[in-house]
């Protein structure tokens, strides 16, 4: 949430700052801004409600050679979307400007107390606080040797701030410095040649190296062209550990795709193949992880798993308890990261936590993840990113390896994360009572998810037909029962994220007790009926939405023998995968495009949808 980028050194620092923001765009895009700083002249800050391309225009207007700047794309907390809140923020005297992603908790104690030293404020948000009060602090610091005085006023600030930041600072007497900081919210900084640059994500910087440190919590740090110093807030010097990034900035682009979000749902076979490459155990029947730190001796002892996780992780996590408990027979608790941290849960002392998190940064799944470490549970991730906050700070994990999701609707993480999960009970039931031939046959199935998957993408032109066919309607409902039921929910998550239509999910049997209510003929239903045996009764359940003239499709991989061409309005035939630990996955590719056709439909930006961000990190 609020993407960050701050750029010092030889080049002009505007046309990177740029660059920086339209790859972070996924954080947020309210406003925009860019505060550049050449030296000769004032500090020039420039910012706009809406995109970065609004930014560019106006840096077109002013002719600028800074070599030093730092810039925001906003996700609104406090203060209205308009461009007087937008960021970089300055301080009342002119010498300083920030760009902040967090929430100051006590700004308003802040902002009396300055507003009583003679600082005035113009916008309502709580960054400006912090601007003000950097420069209180710089107006009293005295230059003494060996400290830097900018480092100084940002450090003793900070002292005074209840919340979260990741910021970065310029200071109008120190052209070619920038000083950052974080607590809660992520900060990396790239090491180039004769150039520095911070961010709130790699992504913005890897077209210029890919040499990165990642800021702990609690750190400051001050970059010069040549040059990067980091200490804690406490004043204590910190040796910086210098990390490689993988991935490399092509992956992040579009190519030939119209979306991220479709370029996304097309990656999947490719990204379900790297998760779960060279993970299986082909000798044991079962799957293994380089990364989890736990003894085996440990696992056996484990009566109870906690999935933890929001938004679309958190359905993952609803998934893995169907997995878990019939793989591994062992009793699963899934929970909201942000109801778990407040919640105070009585658990049992062989407890195994997961966390599931795309970005490894969404802050009620970092603190969940942290308050569980804290009371001494093994706390182990998945996640898909390299060097983030959860990755960094867990026990041990599992990375997805599905490369960067731009499109804040998260679709190739979702499908990765019910892989692993399978992967997960496969490996806890074969320490338990799961047979060898019942691990092979799961083992074998999952290496052929990939192929599947791609059969069904080959469905997407029906799918946008009917999609089309449906495009106009205001309420929809989905339904499925146990594995599904969850996907059902994605379903409905994924499209009333990105075409505003009103969707609900729905356990199918529940919905005799009130949804059904709803149903008339302006209100489609999306039934998922995988083969099985509650085949019948999901078939009935349509039955009663079609005699009250509910409109129905029917997504099911089961034969036509079972179910018959007019069994509903519209039927999306899937690829029998021929194991249920397949099912969760190939139901939700049809879900996506679903929504992803439908939000065409109705012209809508798909890769941003109003009010969202992908990487959530305020609570
Ligand atoms: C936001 C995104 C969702 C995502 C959720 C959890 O709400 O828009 O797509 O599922 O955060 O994010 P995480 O990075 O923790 O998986």
């Amino acid at each position: 949430m609020c993407g960050i980028v701050g750029y010092v050194g030889h080049q002009q620092a505007g046309p990177i700052l740029l660059e920086g923001l339209k790859r972070l765009e996924y954080r947020g895009y309210d406003s925009a801004g860019v505060a550049l700083l050449d030296g000769a002249e004032d500090l020039l800050v420039l910012k706009k409600t809406g995109s970065p391309d609004r930014v560019g225009a106006l840096m077109r207007q002013h002719e600028n050679a800074a070599h030093t700047g730092i810039s925001h794309t906003r996700w609104a907390t406090h203060g209205e979307v308009t461009d007087r809140n937008a960021h970089p923020h300055c301080s009342s005297d002119g010498k300083f400007a920030i760009v902040h992603n967090g929430v100051i908790e006590n700004y308003q104690a802040i902002r009396r107390f300055l507003e009583g030293q003679g600082y005035s404020f113009v916008s309502e948000t709580d960054s400006e606080a912090l601007a003000n009060l950097i420069a209180y602090h710089f107006a009293k610091e005295p230059e003494q040797p060996g400290k830097n005085r900018f480092t100084e006023s940002v450090r003793k600030s900070l002292l005074h701030v209840d919340g979260t930041y990741g910021l970065a600072v310029v200071c109008i007497d120190r052209p070619g410095e920038i000083v950052g900081a974080r607590k809660g919210s992520p900060l990396c900084v790239g090491i180039g040649q004769g150039e520095n640059m911070i961010a709130s994500d790699v992504a913005a910087f890897l077209n210029y190296t890919r040499r990165v440190v990642y800021l702990d919590d609690g750190q400051v740090v001050t970059l010069s062209p040549q040059d990067y110093s980091i200490t804690t807030v406490y004043d204590e010097s910190v040796a910086p550990v210098e990390r490689q990034v993988e991935w490399n900035i092509e992956e992040a682009d579009l190519g030939a795709f119209a979306h991220y979000m479709e370029k996304e749902i097309f990656e999947q076979p490719k990204a379900l193949e790297n998760a779960m490459r060279g993970r299986f155990s082909d000798d044991c029947s079962t799957a293994k992880f380089g990364g989890l730190n736990v003894e085996p001796r440990e696992l056996r002892q484990i009566d109870r798993v906690v999935f933890l996780g929001q938004g679309t992780a958190y359905l993952a996590c609803m998934v893995a308890e169907y997995f878990v408990e019939r793989y591994a027979r062992i009793p699963v608790e899934v929970e909201y990261s942000s109801e778990f941290r407040y919640r105070n849960a009585p658990l049992d002392k062989n407890t195994l936590v997961f966390v599931i998190s795309q970005s490894g940064e969404t802050l009620d799944s970092l603190e969940a993840m942290r308050e569980a470490m804290r009371k001494g549970y093994r706390t182990l991730a998945i996640t898909n990113t390299v060097g983030s906050t959860i990755a960094r700070e867990n026990d041990g994990g599992i990375y997805q390896h599905c490369g960067p999701e731009i499109s804040v609707a998260a679709t190739k993480s979702f499908t990765s994360q019910l892989v692993l999960c399978a992967m997960v009970a496969l490996f806890l039931g074969r320490m338990r009572d799961l047979s060898y031939a019942e691990g092979r046959a799961i083992s074998q199935a999952l290496r052929h998810l990939p192929g599947h998957v791609t059969q069904v993408l080959n469905l997407a032109e029906h799918i946008q037909k009917l999609a089309a066919k449906y495009a106009h309607f205001e309420d929809m409902i989905f339904l499925g029962r146990q594995d599904m039921y969850p996907i059902a929910l994605e379903g409905a998550l994924k499209l009333k994220e990105i075409t505003y239509i009103h969707a609900e999910g729905y356990q199918a049997a529940e919905m005799k007790h009130g949804p059904i209510a709803l149903i008339n003929e302006r209100c489609p239903s999306i039934f998922l009926v995988p083969r099985g045996e509650s085949l019948p009764k999901m078939l009935s359940n349509v039955q009663e939405v079609r005699a009250r003239k509910g409109p129905v499709i029917l997504i099911t991989n089961a034969p036509e023998s079972e179910v018959a061409n007019d069994a509903a309005e519209d039927i999306i035939r899937l690829p029998d995968g021929g194991h249920e630990v397949l099912d969760p996955v190939l139901f939700t590719v049809p879900v996506q495009l679903f929504a992803y056709y439908v939000a065409l439909a109705r012209g809508l930006p798909v890769d941003k949808p109003r009010n969202l961000a992908k990487s959530v990190t305020v609570e």
